[in-house]
């Protein structure tokens, strides 16, 4: 264990599996006291047994009222990582009002509600990071099948330039981190759940230069580097951790 985020304390959002997880994991590795929450009490439970020190609390991050409850008991946040996401697949054709309205809550409304909770604490304590996960699939790139997935990831881009550009002189930094296909419990329904799966497991693969996809720990490697002081004139950007997706 190193201690590259030691005082800080940090929320993770979708920190029941997959990056999220993973990320919690890291930052609790790095020294960091870490609030995992996720909309999902049993993965909650499961990294808690794991890691006892992390504290967990059930959040929906799409809910004002459930982020305002969960905001009365915080008094310090250092970093907000935000990670809840969801993958409609399809292309317009298949993208009904129901699916653009629920990915842009789940996956951009969740975030803005957090970051909008959170800030004000920010400011009073003059500073902190807020990391999104966004994805290639956003307007760094278009990709087959994923209209809606793709709106809303670009919108996550076009959220945190505005968070970074208007609180830079509040010290509060705001980056985006997009991964390109990574192993997480949601890629692993993707591909089971398609007509073909070991064809859409090598289409995946085939994605990435690097001939693999990625780990959530990959991911969060960069997220330690955002969370850090490491990284302390750096905001509004986008760092990319994709295989070579974008080369
Ligand atoms: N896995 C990939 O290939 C990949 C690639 C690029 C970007 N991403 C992004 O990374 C993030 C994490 O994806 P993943 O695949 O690692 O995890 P995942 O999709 O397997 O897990 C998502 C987590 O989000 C939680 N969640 C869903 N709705 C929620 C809500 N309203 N409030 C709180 N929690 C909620 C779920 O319970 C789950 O624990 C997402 O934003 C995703 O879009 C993933």
């Amino acid at each position: 264990m190193s201690a590259r985020l030691r005082g800080k304390k940090i929320i993770v959002t979708a920190a029941g599996q997959g990056i999220g997880k993973a990320t919690a994991i890291a930052f609790y590795n790095e020294g960091a006291q870490v609030i995992a929450t996720d909309i999902n009490p049993k993965t909650l439970t499961e990294l808690n047994s794991e890691y006892p020190n992390i504290k967990v609390q059930k959040l929906d991050s799409t809910s004002k009222n459930a982020i305002s409850e969960f905001i009365k008991e915080i008094d310090k946040v250092d970093v907000l990582f935000n990670a809840v996401g969801f993958v409609h697949h399809g292309t317009i054709l298949d993208c009904e009002e129901k699916d653009w309205n629920f990915s842009f809550d789940v996956n951009v409304k969740s975030m803005y509600l957090m970051c909008k909770a959170i800030i004000p604490l920010m400011i009073k304590q003059n500073g902190g990071s807020i990391i999104n996960v966004s994805s290639i699939a956003s307007s760094l790139k278009g990709l087959p099948n994923r209209f809606v997935y793709g709106a809303t990831k670009a919108a996550t881009i076009g959220l945190t330039k505005s968070i970074a550009a208007d609180f830079v002189k509040k010290n509060i930094r705001c980056n985006t981190i997009a991964p390109g296909t990574v192993f997480s419990p949601s890629w692993q329904e993707r591909v089971n759940n398609s007509p073909d799966p070991v064809q859409a497991k090598k289409d995946f693969i085939a994605r990435q230069p690097m001939g693999r996809i990625g780990t959530a720990e990959e991911i969060a490697a960069m997220a330690i580097y955002l969370a850090g002081d490491e990284s302390t004139f750096t905001t509004g950007n986008t760092f990319s951790v994709d295989g070579g997706m974008t080369i």
